[in-house]
């Protein structure tokens, strides 16, 4: 199988080097080549260049880009993306006047979601969650990671975890594999949260080590939810089977957990909407990404992650979805690329760099995916005519996409 992708009008995302994670003011440069060629052989990205250097090359399927631009596929590193039902009545009770911590505490948000899964069949919740993933990819997303987090449960989160490799070993998108068994403490541990967090790291965390599939650990440190000590207890106990820690922290309040992330070499923290300038000078000494989450803060009417300040101190920012039924339904990494221009103040290339290549580094795939580079996987967007990359957030939720390239298949 060869492709080749001729009169491109911009191929975006383009390094001759491997690099992994773009920082601070390096993030307002998009390399691009105008008028361009990408060449693919089975599912790797094997040559490029400009048309005026080209030499004719024999390959299966060629496609004619003019006027069209060509991008590495998304790099979405934070969703919950395997998930029961739905929470639309929350939705509308949010809109009647009720506040997400409030549904939560009555039972509903995690808890709510919890239920349901608990009473899907493994089959049923692999397929309802298939079609979610096949739904993003036709968006433009080619990697992803995913959490569980709704089991709450060994036999729960075992199942969120079993349907997760599923996906992964039959979806063509690259899938990276998170343990959230600390997402929310059950009902029938209320007013028992330590025993909780001895059930997660004594019981959860080695069954789970024991399916081999999850490769980094996330707790939701939160008031209400996972101290800063629950949350290191967890990730010492997940650091015994070599789990990463990528953390939830600073959703709502600021405890102390961007530290302790760095603290514990996580490779990311997301969320960020509040952020002082400890957790930035935390960051700064450490290696690890912060990720903004966009979609949330527009569902939930929460403030947006600074991430002028995050980037202008010379750090690495990522964007990802945060798709999952109770704050952000939605898979869609062009809405939170248009949403970190509009509302978080990024350039278009900043937030191309955040969405692609630091969205690879930010669920440890850098290496492989995010950019146009010899040897990396062939995941690829084709967009309509436009005339320059800044038209993709600029048309906010309008279409943008002709072709997918997915691990080097047309997707049709
Ligand atoms: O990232 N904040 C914690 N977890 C999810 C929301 C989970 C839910 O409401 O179901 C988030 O926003
Ligand atoms: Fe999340």
């Amino acid at each position: 199988m060869s492709i080749l992708i001729k009169n491109i009008k911009q191929l975006v995302q383009v390094h001759h080097n491997n690099v992994t994670i773009v920082k601070g003011d390096d993030m307002k440069t998009l390399p691009i080549l105008e008028d361009a060629y990408v060449y693919i052989e089975n599912d790797t990205i094997i040559e490029y260049g400009l048309m005026k250097d080209y030499a004719t090359i024999d390959a299966k399927t060629v496609i004619d880009a003019t006027g069209k631009l060509v991008l590495p596929s998304w790099c979405d590193s934070h969703t919950h993306l395997v998930y029961a039902g739905h929470r639309i009545n929350e939705f509308v009770d949010r809109i009647k006047g009720l506040s997400y911590n409030e549904i939560a505490k009555r039972g509903g948000g995690i808890l709510n979601s919890a239920k349901t899964l608990q009473a899907t069949s493994e089959d049923d919740l692999y397929q309802q969650s298939l079609e979610r993933l096949n739904h993003v990819i036709s968006m433009g997303t080619g990697a992803l990671e995913i959490k569980t987090g709704y089991g709450l449960t060994v036999d729960a989160e075992l199942k969120m975890l079993r349907v997760i490799d599923r996906l992964k070993q039959e979806s063509k998108a690259n899938i990276q594999i998170t343990l959230l068994a600390a997402h929310a403490v059950p009902e029938d541990y209320k007013n028992k949260h330590e025993e909780y967090v001895d059930y997660i790291v004594n019981n959860i965390i080695p069954k789970a080590a024991e399916l081999n599939i999850a490769r980094y650990i996330d707790v939701f440190c939160e008031e209400g939810y996972f101290s800063v000590k629950d949350t290191e207890r967890i990730l010492n106990a997940g650091a015994k089977f070599q789990l990463i820690p990528k953390l939830h922290v600073n959703q709502f309040n600021i405890l102390g957990g961007v530290a302790l992330g760095v603290a514990h070499n996580a490779l990311s923290v997301d969320h960020l909407e509040e952020l002082n300038n400890d957790d930035i000078e935390a960051l700064k000494c450490g290696n690890t990404i912060p990720v903004a989450l966009p979609n949330c803060s527009y569902f939930l009417n929460i403030p947006y992650t600074p991430a002028r300040q995050l980037i202008d101190a010379g750090l690495p920012l990522a964007i990802a979805t945060d798709y999952n039924p109770g704050s952000a339904p939605s898979g869609n990494m062009h809405l939170a690329l248009s949403a970190a221009c509009i509302k978080l103040n990024m350039t278009p290339a900043e937030a191309i760099n955040a969405a692609t290549i630091n969205g690879a580094y930010a669920m440890g795939v850098s290496n492989m995916y995010g950019s146009i580079t010899r040897g990396k996987k062939a995941n690829l967007i084709v967009t309509t005519p436009m005339p320059g990359y800044e038209a993709i957030p600029y048309h906010f939720g309008n279409n943008y996409i002709d072709e997918i390239i997915i691990n080097g298949d047309i997707l049709t």
